[in-house]
């Protein structure tokens, strides 16, 4: 991959500002045009714009998913899965406020030299951010084409400086059920939380495992995972696990969140596989998102190039 790289990874907090103020100004003036509303109304109004403001991130294009139909900022921020907030797959992009994320601290612990709590202002000061356009393939059998802004897993990895004796890694969500309605809920939650996630070492810094801290341009939705969520474009999406705050080096193979909740159903590897059917629906074909007809599903999500050689010795039908 022809992979263009440049040194610095947001805008200015200068241009920044003049953007807020811009679309700010902008909506005030389409505000002010209708004289009945009222200046609390306009306050009211400004603040929710500003909530549903995003950063706009530098960062370099790379080849990456030349020539895929990108999917729209619309479709893949408010179809989510995001169960710390609800099953629904359109009440995250409602609810996902409450999500506080900054100050945001990362954690990294375990089979590395380098225990230590970063926060992600100091992880984005050593990294470049890249554009990458994935497919992006759910166990449910729904798809999505996104821009995806962030920096190889394999940069985050070497924060920690994981021993020869870490052989896997993994990740965990935030828990704090005064941001996450669900945990919340205890025993009743629809999920045991932390969501936890894991990959093999050779897995996690193969070069297309992704840490996304944006897309389309700007930092992510929260309902998307913001502040950093991890994309491995070749397994199904619930290996994407979002909101990181917890990295955990480890010997043994880390139980994932879906395995535990049913490990007839849900396997550690879960590489999107057409051959291996769901025990309840098949995976031989998938629909994008605003797609009328279904399309096959492609062996690895279609990155078999990449990431075939990791699984060559093994049975994917058990290793599902
Ligand atoms: N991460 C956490 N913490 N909680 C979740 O419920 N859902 C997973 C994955 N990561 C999930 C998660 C599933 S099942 C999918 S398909 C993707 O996030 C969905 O990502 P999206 O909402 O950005 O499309």
């Amino acid at each position: 991959m022809n992979i263009i790289k440049k040194p610095s990874w947001q805008i200015g907090e200068n241009e920044i500002t003049d953007e807020i103020l811009f679309h700010n100004r902008r909506h005030f003036l389409k505000l002010g045009a209708a004289a009945f509303v009222s200046t609390g109304m306009i306050a009211q109004k400004l603040s929710a714009l500003e909530k549903e403001y995003r950063i706009p991130l530098q960062f370099s294009k790379t080849a990456y998913g030349e020539g895929l139909e990108l999917n729209s900022f619309e479709q893949a921020s408010t179809y989510n899965n995001f169960y710390e907030f609800s099953t629904s797959k359109e009440k995250p992009a409602k609810m996902a406020h409450t999500l506080i994320t900054s100050p945001w601290d990362v954690g990294f612990y375990g089979e590395c030299e380098n225990d230590t709590i970063l926060g992600v202002e100091d992880i984005l000061k050593q990294v470049t951010l890249e554009e990458r356009i994935y497919r992006f393939r759910c166990v449910e059998g729904w798809s999505m084409v996104v821009p995806w802004i962030g920096f190889p897993l394999k940069k985050l990895l070497d924060i920690a400086k994981p021993k020869s004796s870490a052989k896997f890694v993994a990740f965990k969500t935030k828990y704090d059920p005064q941001m996450f309605s669900d945990q919340g809920r205890g025993i009743f939650g629809a999920i045991p939380y932390p969501y936890v996630e894991g990959l093999r070492m050779d897995e996690a810094i193969n070069e297309l495992a992704f840490v996304a801290v944006g897309m389309y341009g700007k930092v992510l939705p929260k309902q998307n995972g913001a502040p950093l969520r991890l994309i491995v474009p070749w397994k199904y999406g619930f290996k994407s696990i979002k909101s990181i705050d917890y990295v955990e080096f480890t010997k043994n193979e880390p139980k994932n969140t879906w395995q535990a909740v049913n490990a007839r159903e849900y396997g550690f590897y879960a590489n999107v596989n057409p051959q291996v059917d769901h025990p309840r629906w098949s995976q031989a074909k998938e629909r994008k998102l605003g797609s009328f007809l279904k399309t096959k599903t492609l062996p690895f999500n279609g990155y078999e190039k990449e990431v075939a050689y990791m699984y060559k010795d093994m049975d994917l039908k058990r290793y599902f």
